[in-house]
């Protein structure tokens, strides 16, 4: 079953998701699963303000990211791991060398789905933070991913090229191919929260919430996580009941 918590705006859900996050590492929770994307942002801002103030250590922790380009370069700006860098790594005191992602230059990507699949799922995500996307994906499990998807190479549909085109120079040079976490690897972290902010959020997270668990909103697949909340603002939870 899913949580769903509708806050006024998005600070409110940042200090919601960071206290959610806060209080698993505090119960012993040092694996973390990250999401990029705008929708974390000041949650990872708020995380950044607790270490800063001495209130919360993430020294201990290790963490994994749910996905990644594929070909562009380890230095590229938007390669995730550059990414969540300079999103969260350089602002708290979780050590960069415990922060793992797979390889979009691998030159044997199956081989690395395989390998990153296994180190996620024996690491066991104590608690994996998700954005959504306006078609309901989560990490990059685009509408038709199986519910039982594990790590693997996908193909972005044009709307998630668009959707994403706003962080490159270009539209063209948002990649075609990514690897993600499959919906099964995701479900595997013991809790998730999922951030979904603004309007254009608001279709993906009724589905995900109450419509049917179908791999047409592969974020439903979080109905059946026993411990999911989707932490959403007025405007992203406009068209719940
Ligand atoms: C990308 C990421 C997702 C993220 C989504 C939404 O596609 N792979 O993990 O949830 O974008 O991004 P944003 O939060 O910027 O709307």
């Amino acid at each position: 079953m899913t949580t769903v918590i509708r806050l006024l705006g998005a600070d409110e859900v940042a200090l919601a998701a960071a206290d959610l996050i806060q209080s698993s590492i505090e119960a012993g929770g040092r694996v973390l699963g990250l999401a990029t994307g705008a929708s974390p942002q000041a949650t990872y801002t708020e995380l950044a303000h607790r270490v800063v103030a001495g209130r919360l250590s993430l020294a201990e922790c290790s963490a994994y990211l749910l996905d990644e380009y594929v070909g562009l370069g380890s230095g590229h700006p938007q390669n995730y791991g550059e990414v969540i860098r300079r999103d969260l790594v350089d602002h708290v005191d979780l050590p960069d060398t415990r922060v793992l992602g797979p390889d979009g230059d691998a030159g044997d990507l199956s081989a690395e789905c395989r390998r990153y699949d296994k180190a996620v799922t024996e690491a066991h995500i104590d608690m994996q933070i998700l954005g959504i996307g306006s078609n309901g994906h989560i990490g990059f499990n685009e509408p038709g991913s199986p519910l039982t998807s594990t790590t693997r190479v996908v193909s972005l549909t044009e709307q998630t090229r668009r959707d994403n085109a706003r962080h490159f120079d270009v539209s063209t040079q948002v990649p075609r191919l990514v690897v993600t976490q499959g919906l099964a690897t995701i479900c595997r972290a013991r809790r998730i929260v999922l951030v979904a902010l603004g309007e254009h959020k608001a279709a993906a997270v009724a589905h995900a919430a109450l419509g049917p668990v179908s791999s047409e909103c592969p974020a439903s697949v979080l109905q059946r996580h026993p411990d999911a909340t989707i932490l959403a603002d007025s405007a992203a939870a406009s068209r719940l009941p």
